[in-house]
């Protein structure tokens, strides 16, 4: 042991090493599908934002580790109030989720004071507390196809509104300026050039993306929904509208068939701020932050996120 202490240790050592200590502690480690692959080996569920939402209370352990960005951090917190929940890199945060704040809704909701405000799940905890209901990618048109109300304001995603307004033309969603800067980058032009050089493959894409990407995929789904689609898909060759990641997991869960990414460049920094070694930290205490909330803000943000479980 004294050996660990005093040379570099090897990824496969660093793993090992967090995998007794969150046995040791008592500590529950969850990923967001957008952790690198040596995230995902010794985490103990990978999935997408409403499948971590949950596994926050859902998971046994006392206290949650989450690798990912700020708001799923918050979003266990809120869920699991009772539980010490560790964000690894106090870094890691989505700057979509802070494009929107408490103040803007409320500001909304005078204007449109018949409309009910749904928030995407990647927004603050303060944004949450001013909303009817939060969605995720996988659950935002079931919810919003279930809401009686057909006036919304939906925050703060233009494209991922965007994509439900025209699925369901029956609802008024309203949507304004925002988005995710990464996905934004992903243009018509890449969609005309990647299908040039892979003709046979499909293209799978976020519904983060824009309009003019989306209209070109023959898939649009979340992070876990669009693994899922091309682990189950009879087509052998892919294209992946989504931060690069995805594409390197499917290429460990499918070496058989071929994955290539719709921009080389769709890469989230946030994402990709946590690294082994800060989950290795959190655990020994050394980094990490805890992540505290005022109890007002828990319960208010709580009861939107609920309502998207029972309706999602
Ligand atoms: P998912 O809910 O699809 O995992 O998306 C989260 C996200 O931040 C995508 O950019
Ligand atoms: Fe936020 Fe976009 Fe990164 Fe997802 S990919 S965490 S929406 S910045």
């Amino acid at each position: 042991m004294k050996d660990m202490d005093t040379r570099i240790l090897t990824t496969g050592e660093m793993q090992a090493e967090i995998i007794r200590l969150k046995k040791e502690n008592d500590v529950c480690i969850l990923a967001h599908a957008y952790q690198s692959h040596d995230i995902w080996e010794i985490a103990d569920y990978v999935g997408d934002s409403f499948g971590l939402s949950l596994k926050a209370e859902a998971a046994a352990q006392d206290t949650v580790v989450m690798c990912g960005v700020r708001f799923m951090a918050e979003t266990v917190k809120i869920l699991a109030p009772h539980k010490r929940v560790i964000l690894p890199n106090p870094e890691s945060t989505c700057p979509m989720a802070e494009q929107y704040g408490k103040e803007e809704a409320r500001k909304l909701k005078e204007m449109y004071p018949d409309h009910k405000i749904v928030a995407y799940i990647n927004t603050t905890a303060e944004l949450k507390t001013e909303t009817d209901v939060v969605v995720t990618s996988s659950s935002a048109l079931k919810i919003l196809k279930n809401m009686k109300e057909e006036d919304i304001i939906f925050l703060p995603d233009p494209n991922l509104g965007g994509w439900i307004s025209k699925k369901l033309p029956e609802k008024n969603i309203k949507v304004f300026e925002g988005g995710c800067p990464v996905h934004m980058g992903i243009s018509a032009e890449n969609v005309v050039a990647t299908k040039e050089s892979h003709p046979e493959a499909l293209l799978l894409v976020h519904p983060e993306c824009r309009e003019e990407v989306i209209s070109g995929a023959d898939f649009v789904g979340s992070t876990t929904e669009i693994i899922d689609f091309a682990k189950e898909s009879d087509n052998e060759e892919f294209i992946i509208g989504t931060e690069t990641s995805i594409v390197d997991h499917l290429k460990f869960a499918c070496p058989e068939k071929k994955f290539f990414p719709l921009f080389k460049g769709t890469i989230c920094s946030d994402m990709k701020n946590t690294c082994l070694a800060d989950i290795y930290g959190a655990l020994l205490g050394t980094c990490g932050e805890e992540i505290v909330l005022e109890p007002q803000v828990i319960e208010a943000a709580r009861r939107p996120i609920e309502r998207m479980i029972e309706l999602g």
